[in-house]
């Protein structure tokens, strides 16, 4: 998808017709409430992760700066709709809620920001085009995600927010993997370095401000052992489909390090 049809179609979201009363009436599960909050923090870290990558050399492209405008607008009121369900059924996030997630953000991911600022100076072009593959993966397993609520809620509204969420979550994945593929085309000489950096650094949304335990709980609690594993088959293979990345592994090996050792003692 075009930067310009991105900026044409972006809105804020939709919440006409939403009855807050059936969603206070069906209430949530105590995982549903774990799962909203997760996902109502990652939602509100856009614009911190928006400022990461005001940082790098990806913002030299005019597409970048003209979608991230639209991005940020859209991913914030995803995370206002679903802290709105959360406190309809009882649960109210903190006012400062952004803020106080930022600051549980690990040395780790605070020294990341600020390595990879320097080191998309170095690799330029390069850079660009790992940002846009990278970012095609982190959508498409946001828009899983949002998928796998819709599955098992037996919330209406909260289903209902969560197909309108993925109608946007569908436009952002379409532009990250349109022009990721667009640049690994061009550039054949992108490749090798951004299948390297997927295979070693790739994490999932939300691991830098969330302990692995509880990327553990939403993993193994949303998506259970089958759906994990067929969420790791899509990613690869979806990614697997662009210019230069035949075969990839990409969440496998994470999950395999950092997620299996926990839910194997849980
Ligand atoms: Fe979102
Ligand atoms: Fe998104």
């Amino acid at each position: 998808m075009k930067t310009q049809r991105v900026l044409e179609i972006s809105s804020k979201l939709d919440l006409g017709g939403i009855d807050w009363d059936v969603a206070a009436n069906a209430g949530l599960t105590n995982e549903e409430e774990f799962v909203l909050t997760y996902f109502t923090d990652i939602e509100g870290q856009t614009i911190m992760y928006m400022r990461d990558i005001l940082h790098t050399t990806a913002v030299d492209d005019p597409e970048v700066i003209g979608f991230l405008s639209a991005w940020n607008y859209e991913e914030y009121f995803h995370g206002e709709a679903l802290s709105k369900v959360l406190e309809v059924c009882g649960t109210r996030l903190e006012p400062n809620r952004i803020a106080e997630v930022r600051r549980r953000a690990t040395f780790k991911e605070k020294f990341l920001a600020w390595l990879t600022s320097k080191v998309s100076r170095l690799l330029n072009e390069r850079f660009v085009t790992l940002y846009m593959t990278w970012g095609a993966v982190q959508e498409f397993t946001t828009h899983s995600g949002y998928q796998r609520i819709r599955d098992t809620t037996s919330n209406p509204v909260l289903d209902e927010i969560c197909k309108r969420i993925m109608k946007q979550e569908r436009v952002h994945f379409s532009w990250y993997y349109n022009n990721a593929k667009k640049r690994l085309e061009e550039n054949p000489s992108h490749r090798k370095l951004v299948r390297f950096m997927l295979e070693r650094f790739w994490s999932p949304v939300g691991a830098g401000v969330k302990t692995n335990e509880e990327v553990a709980r939403l993993f193994s609690g949303l998506f259970g052992d089958d759906y994990k594993d067929e969420l790791i088959e899509e990613v690869d293979q979806k990614i697997g489909q662009l210019p230069g990345m035949d075969g990839i592994k990409i969440m496998g090996s994470w999950f395999g390090a950092n997620l299996q050792p926990l839910i194997a003692k849980s």
